[in-house]
């Protein structure tokens, strides 16, 4: 099984972008947690960021009928886009929602998102640690689809 692992805006300025609220750990660090998970799961990854709406929407195409399933951080498009949402609608793959702060908890035009209902999970405020509970989960789900 192959997931596709998605990071929107500004993520690739992680580790140097608002330490304080967004960690040290740069997107190299995470992809690599995400990778040692992955063998450990005996899942493939492929990692995609972008900061152009439009890059994120092509790749999220490109995993219909190849991947089983999507880890999106949508950054600052999870608030705003309407095309986002419908792309991951269009290929009717199992996502599941990650971000690293606790939206909830953070100013209000951060509270929605255009993708948690169509999302298996969400999961907030974990940290990078968040994409390694998506990894399981969606391990587990293509696990007991392929039984
Ligand atoms: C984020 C939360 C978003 O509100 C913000 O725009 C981001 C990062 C997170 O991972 O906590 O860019 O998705």
């Amino acid at each position: 099984p192959l997931v596709l692992v998605v990071n929107g805006p500004n993520l690739n300025l992680l580790g140097t972008r608002e330490p304080g609220t967004y960690g040290t750990e740069t997107l190299a660090d995470v992809e690599q947690r995400i990778t040692v998970a992955a063998t450990r799961l005996a899942v493939r990854t492929e990692f995609v960021q972008s900061n152009h709406e439009g890059v994120l929407i092509d790749a999220i195409h490109a995993a219909r009928g190849r991947a089983s399933g999507i880890i999106i951080n949508a950054g600052a498009f999870t608030h705003t886009s309407v095309a986002l949402r419908d792309a991951i609608a269009a290929v009717a793959l199992p996502m599941v929602e990650v971000h690293l702060t606790n939206v909830h908890a953070r100013e209000a035009f951060r509270h929605h998102s255009y993708l948690s209902d169509l999302a298996e999970a969400v999961i907030v405020g974990a940290g990078p640690l968040g994409y390694v509970f998506a990894l399981e989960l969606l391990a587990g789900r293509t696990a007991a689809h392929e039984a």
